[in-house]
């Protein structure tokens, strides 16, 4: 077992360090498979349903995010088991995208062929292209990200985010009528890689640090703004599986609508900076300074001035990069300060008490 943790003492370990590479084997996957039946059935959409459980909800949240910011298309995230809120609107030419890892989460398979049923396209997103999900739906994306072991999903994530990515700049490229550098975004999802690398690297340090913070509260707060957001929801999320701390994430502006009653001296508030359509953040820094929170920052390096460099108790610096590569990589700290906080409370990460890798229940 030594031998398959590559040296690690977890397998949630060797996952979060083995992204560059994950990511760098997506691509180049990406890059080989025929996507062009893929890509028309997108294009010629009426809407765009994205559904998953999770973690893979999280990024399929910030792919519908992408959806409509880079292509202007209507696009939808949905929980999967809450696909029927919309199903009776689901009809022939939409689109529903299913994200899972595994391929065999009942709610996402079950989402989908309901989805069939009512007329509209499904394409699968997955991990393990010989999975139910994959063989039900009527085109697969596969990731190639190598097996992910830990019951925490974290390489997947960073794929998926990559892989529906990939696929916007795909779109972008095929229509003239879209303002967004196809080129330039191919060329921000490839250099991801590089980037996790260095991000491992640099936040280390500072994930421990607000690990050890962390490890001693009941509660936490992640907060981000439009692509920050689900980003701060996948870092709530692994926090509560692995750490059993409550976090609880959500659109940093929401905060002087009740949410910020809870906080007072020292309360831990995590803030995802990402530097697009965000720059409000600093007056909810702030805020919750004001009340004497516990401020952590995650913030392009070249970004870290105003009440960022003020008031953040720890700012983790990420490497200077565009865009599309941040949106890929800003989970990695996140995933760290989960990891080091289980650690610290002496939980074993890769076994979280209640949960299974793969839900096949309803
Ligand atoms: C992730 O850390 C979780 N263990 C869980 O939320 C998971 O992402 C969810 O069950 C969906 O799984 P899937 O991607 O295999 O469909």
């Amino acid at each position: 077992q030594d031998v398959e943790k590559g040296g690690y003492p977890h397998y949630m370990l060797k996952e979060i360090m083995e992204q560059p590479y994950a990511l760098a084997q997506t691509f180049s996957s990406l890059q080989t498979q025929d996507l062009s039946e893929v890509l028309k059935i997108l294009e010629n959409a009426r809407r765009i349903y994205v559904v998953a459980a999770g973690t893979s909800y999280h990024a399929s949240l910030l792919g519908a995010i992408a959806f409509r910011r880079f292509l202007g298309v209507d696009a939808e995230a949905l929980i999967s088991s809450e696909f029927r809120v919309v199903s009776r609107v689901v009809k022939w030419g939409d689109v529903v995208i299913g994200v899972s890892q595994s391929g065999e989460t009942i709610d996402t398979l079950l989402a989908l062929r309901e989805a069939r049923e009512r007329g509209a396209k499904t394409v699968a997103i997955v991990n393990n292209p010989f999975s139910t999900i994959a063989r039900e739906s009527d085109y697969v994306v596969s990731m190639r990200a190598g097996p992910e072991i830990a019951v925490a999903a974290t390489k997947t994530f960073t794929s998926q985010v990559l892989t529906l990515l990939y696929i916007i700049a795909k779109l972008a490229e095929k229509s003239s009528a879209i303002n967004v550098d196809s080129k330039a975004m191919i060329h921000g999802i490839k250099m991801s890689y590089e980037i996790a690398e260095k991000a491992l690297s640099v936040s280390q340090g500072k994930a421990m640090a607000v690990a050890n913070k962390l490890f001693q509260k009941h509660s936490a707060y992640y907060l981000g703004r439009v692509f920050g957001v689900p980003i701060a929801m996948e870092g709530a999320l692994k926090l509560k599986e692995i750490a059993y701390i409550h976090a609880e994430a959500y659109p940093a502006g929401e905060s002087k609508h009740g949410p910020i009653a809870l906080v007072d001296k020292d309360y831990p508030v995590i803030f995802i900076y990402i530097g697009f359509l965000d720059e409000l953040i600093e007056g909810n820094i702030e805020e919750m300074k004001a009340r004497e929170a516990w401020i952590a920052t995650i913030a392009p390096e070249n970004m870290v001035r105003g009440s960022i460099e003020k008031y953040s108790n720890v700012v983790i610096e990420m490497p200077r990069a565009p865009l599309e590569t941040r949106l890929i990589t800003y989970a990695i700290p996140l995933q760290l300060i989960a990891y080091y906080t289980a650690t610290l409370k002496g939980l074993d990460p890769d076994k979280p008490r209640n949960l299974a890798k793969t839900v096949t229940v309803i």
